[in-house]
């Protein structure tokens, strides 16, 4: 692969998305750097990055002056910081600043189009929190790309079909049929790095929603019940119940219920049209094509990504 000019720094790079960043990073040839803290867990995995050629720079995101140092190699920065440190990012947006010379900020989306929705109290507080971001990147003037990557593919199959479980059951949240985006991760690592350092989607939202890769929870468990040759029970959750869970539960355990009700029931992830200024990643790279759905289940059946930490329980 021939060496890209663009060096681009990770931020939370071990974490469950940013690890295919970093990985899709170094694939398509960016000298690329990682920022964790020096008491991170994920020390195999920093040796598998050193090992593929990243740069590892270990900090915390309160090391102002180790944050702008680092800042100052690089060209583009990707944040993949998870929902508790979304609003500690204000300290990234300060350290840019100052470092000056950062061709493209992407603060850690990755989700649904916070700018576009509207969804119950515990879900929407978070994505307020990453409004918050959006607007305080776009006042201080960097360059930017917000990234709405919908579902996790393997992460929601994961958990909505729970292949690692020998389940003759399967929880499907209201009726089944609201459409949602599901899209692999390996493939959000990719568009991700492509769209960070791509001219078009300067200053701009960028959606993951390939026609491909929406679907409804009934469509999802057909498709596995055909590769399997198994046939589930299907056990309905009703959406007032799970807006009742998101009422009663403490912070932050009514979050992800809150996720479910909206991505699921309300269909946030396909419920509105993209905006004139946005773009959509399949259209701006019709020669890549993303892993369908379809794909992915077969990568399931005999190469089960594993499953994230247990966010859903
Ligand atoms: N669309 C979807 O389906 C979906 C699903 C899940 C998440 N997301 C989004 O993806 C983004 C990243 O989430 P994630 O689940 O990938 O993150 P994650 O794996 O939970 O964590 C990312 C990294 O943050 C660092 N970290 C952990 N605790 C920290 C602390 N106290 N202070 C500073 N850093 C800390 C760790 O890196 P080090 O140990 O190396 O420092 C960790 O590897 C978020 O915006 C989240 O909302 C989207």
């Amino acid at each position: 692969m021939a060496r890209n000019e663009n060096k681009i720094l990770i931020i939370a790079g071990t974490g469950y998305i940013g690890s295919y960043m970093v990985k899709a990073s170094i694939k398509l040839g960016h000298p690329t750097y990682v920022y964790s803290r020096p008491n991170s867990s994920k020390s195999e995995l920093l040796n598998e990055f050193e090992s593929m050629g990243a740069v590892i720079v270990k900090g915390e995101l309160k090391d102002h002056e180790k944050l702008v140092s680092v800042l100052k190699e690089v060209d583009v920065v990707i944040s993949a910081v998870a929902y508790p440190q979304v609003l500690d990012q204000l300290k990234i947006i300060e350290a840019i600043k100052v470092a000056g010379g950062i061709k493209r900020f992407l603060p850690s989306d990755f989700g649904c189009e916070e700018d576009k929705i509207s969804v119950l109290p515990p879900f929407q507080a978070f994505l307020d929190k990453k409004k918050k971001i959006r607007r305080a990147v776009e006042a201080a003037n960097i360059p930017y790309t917000f990234v709405s990557a919908n579902c996790f593919g393997a992460y929601f199959i994961n958990y909505l079909l729970r292949p690692y479980e020998q389940r003759e059951e399967i929880t499907v949240y209201g009726s089944g049929q609201t459409k949602a985006v599901l899209n692999f991760e390996e493939d959000i690592g990719i568009y991700t790095i492509k769209v960070a350092t791509d001219p078009r989607a300067c200053d701009r939202v960028v959606l993951y929603r390939p026609s491909t890769n929406i679907i409804s929870q009934l469509e999802l468990i057909s498709l596995w019940e055909k590769k399997t040759g198994r046939t589930f029970k299907k056990i309905h959750v009703s959406e007032e119940e799970i807006a009742t869970l998101s009422k009663t539960l403490p912070d932050p355990s009514n979050i992800p219920v809150s996720i479910l009700h909206s991505v699921f029931i309300k269909g946030v992830t396909m419920n509105f049209d993209i905006g004139e200024n946005d773009i959509e990643a399949s259209v701006l790279y019709p020669d890549l094509k993303f892993t369908t759905v379809d794909e992915l289940l077969d990568i399931f059946m005999y190469d089960p990504p594993k499953p994230a930490h247990a966010a859903f329980e």
